[in-house]
């Protein structure tokens, strides 16, 4: 989906292809709006939550997910991989695990979190995304409580919640991504991938708080390709939405990565020594790395649910 207007996805293109910057003023730096929710009583939190997300569909989401979350859990780290398509949820075809329950059961109230959390053969733990349902928005009161009521136990209880969204712009994505620590944006060096993605950090940053903003090039030919990539669109986002656009790595394009979802097995298990493979432990000891204290942030669930009501 691309809601990018015709003047700003020619301005993302004249740099993409290196001409000399459009002269044309900057958007204003987007104003942070505050939460909705008020930090329920009690709630605490440690965990880091990343969101990856993508203006377009395809270009490797749900693999950085699946296998950042293994590498983090081989590293020693507790980690819960939450499928958070609403839509289109399909982790768990990738992982080959066919869990029983999904989010759908604990919004029902049929599941209580634990029992639809499966702990994978490779360390982490998963959480298949809903399925039969359109929207979080669709929920009504009680069910939303009763998902953040479940959800925030997992705050508690591990060092990354990786939530693998949907692409584009949704009202799902948004909540998801205002609500996290750090948004890991995924583009491909595909032009159509760029200027999705720019459309949706332009439409994130003017829909409210934005967590800090890391971008993975993914699929690149080759390093400096991926450095270019990640300079242009950086160099876009800080010229026209003022936003820090800080590029997290890349992850080389590499026929085993598709050779591995052929046989539903994450890549780093199935080719641990593949160039995929090498990219996301790099990306996992970036992820790792010691955050800035959030003393003040309120549970990421009580908020992203908050934004519904
Ligand atoms: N680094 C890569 N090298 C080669 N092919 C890749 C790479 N990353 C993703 N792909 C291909 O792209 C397909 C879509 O990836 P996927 O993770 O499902 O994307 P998304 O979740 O963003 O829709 C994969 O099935 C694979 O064939
Ligand atoms: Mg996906």
């Amino acid at each position: 989906m691309s809601v990018m207007p015709a003047d700003q996805a020619s301005r993302l293109r004249d740099l993409m292809n290196a001409r000399p910057a459009v002269a044309t003023a900057p958007l204003p730096r987007p104003e942070a709006r505050p939460v909705a929710a008020a930090r329920p009583a009690g709630f605490s939190r440690t965990a880091k939550i990343i969101a990856i997300a993508s203006g377009k569909g395809g270009v490797g989401k749900t693999n950085i997910a699946v296998n950042l979350a293994i590498a983090l859990a081989h590293a020693g780290r507790s980690v819960v991989l939450v499928d958070a398509d609403l839509g289109t949820a399909n982790a768990d075809l990738l992982l080959d695990a066919p869990a029983p329950y999904d989010l759908s059961h604990v919004i029902r109230g049929k599941r209580t979190i634990d029992e639809v959390t499966i702990t994978l053969d490779s360390g982490p733990r998963f959480i298949r995304g809903a399925s039969g349902l359109s929207s979080a928005a669709d929920l009504d009161t009680f069910e939303r409580e009763r998902l953040v009521d479940q959800l925030a136990r997992l705050e508690r209880q591990t060092d990354f919640i990786l939530l693998d969204c949907g692409a584009g712009i949704s009202r799902n994505v948004a909540a998801f991504a205002q609500a996290a620590d750090e948004l890991l944006l995924v583009t491909t060096p595909e032009p159509t991938a760029l200027t999705d993605a720019y459309a949706l950090v332009k439409v994130l940053a003017h829909s409210g708080h934005l967590p800090s903003l890391g971008l993975v090039v993914n699929q690149a030919a080759s390093i400096r390709e991926a450095q270019l990539v990640a300079d242009r669109i950086a160099a876009v986002a800080e010229r026209f939405l003022g936003l820090s656009l800080e590029s997290r790595g890349h992850i080389l394009r590499d026929q085993h990565v598709a050779r591995a979802v052929r046989q539903r097995t994450p890549f780093v298990l199935a080719y641990p020594r593949c160039p995929a493979a090498a990219c996301i432990a790099a990306l996992a000891r970036r992820v790792d790395s010691p955050s800035p204290d959030r003393p003040d942030r309120p549970s990421f669930f009580g908020r992203v649910l908050g934004l519904f009501y």
